[in-house]
């Protein structure tokens, strides 16, 4: 039991509720633009229209990706595809077309908004090859060597304990099975943006570099670990973020805002992330 965690993971859990229940929820978490519209934001994830077309309009619009881990996958009909921190269930719709009725896909999340978001867009579109589970991915409610492909958007840079999720992506990927996972990666964040809670839920702070993220993979035994591609984010879009994050906080540092963008520009991207298990 790590209270210190279980306590960064409760208030990771409640932004998400927070953000998924809002009214007009803008879609801002890990990446987020000034305007309400939800395609466009997924576009920028990496998502094309004709994906975002296929799945049921409250999966498009409540996706909080900074990526789009399945582009870089090439899942087969009949696989078991994992996703870690499954949120309002974008991928694992976009996974269940591409494992067919012959695989399945299993979506975990802490947040039970998150997840109640996430069946109701799977029932919109009328898929039988999906779950979600409840559970944390420090302590994934999987069997082990079960699954082909492990994937994530944005959620394990929110863990506060990430050698932990990473033990648990090895255990339970079948021999040969892949990881491949979008997230938020840094280096030399500044000490002042490291200070405020705020920036946490928003992917910034928990975010670790590139080298610990490929670091931590080979360390449990995954091999061939490796970044696949990068998006970098440039000041105005991290002050879309940052001014998200802050909320009513936001007159207080609002004067400092451009600035601590430009100082992140550079320092902050997402990152597709590869590895392997050996047969
Ligand atoms: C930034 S959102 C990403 C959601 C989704 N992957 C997407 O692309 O839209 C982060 C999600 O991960 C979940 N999450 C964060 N930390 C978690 C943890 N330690 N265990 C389980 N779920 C977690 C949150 O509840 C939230 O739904």
């Amino acid at each position: 039991m790590n209270s210190q965690a279980d306590k960064i993971r409760g208030e990771v859990s409640r932004d998400y509720a927070k953000r998924i229940t809002a009214p007009e929820n803008t879609g801002c978490g890990c990446s987020c633009g000034s305007s309400a519209s939800k395609g466009p934001l997924a576009t920028l994830a990496g998502y094309s229209s004709d994906q975002l077309s296929t799945v049921p309009e409250g999966a498009a619009s409540s996706s909080f990706a900074c990526g789009n881990p399945l582009a870089y996958a090439g899942v087969k009909e009949g696989e078991v595809v994992l996703d870690l921190g499954s949120g309002a269930g974008l991928d694992l719709m976009l996974a269940a077309q591409k494992v067919g009725p012959t695989g399945r896909v299993l979506g975990i999340d802490m947040t039970d908004e998150m997840i109640a978001k996430a069946n109701n867009n799977i029932r919109a579109g009328s898929y039988s090859n999906i779950e979600v589970r409840k559970g944390l991915i420090e302590e994934l409610p999987v069997e082990s060597a079960s699954v082909d492909w492990v994937i994530s958007n944005c959620v394990i840079n929110l863990s506060p304990e990430k050698e932990r999720v990473f033990r648990e992506i090895a255990r339970v990927l079948k021999p040969g099975g892949t990881m491949l996972v979008s997230d938020i990666v840094a280096r030399d964040l500044p000490k002042e943006l490291l200070a405020m809670p705020a920036l946490y839920s928003s992917c910034i702070t928990g975010a670790i570099s590139e080298e610990e993220y490929l670091d931590g993979l080979e360390a449990v035994g995954l091999v061939d670990v490796k970044v696949l591609d990068r998006l970098m984010y440039d000041a105005s879009l991290i002050e879309g973020y940052a001014e998200e994050a802050l909320g009513e906080a936001v007159t207080e540092f609002s004067s400092c805002l451009a600035s601590y963008s430009r100082q992140l520009e550079g320092r902050i991207w997402s990152a597709k992330v590869y590895g392997r298990k050996p047969l």
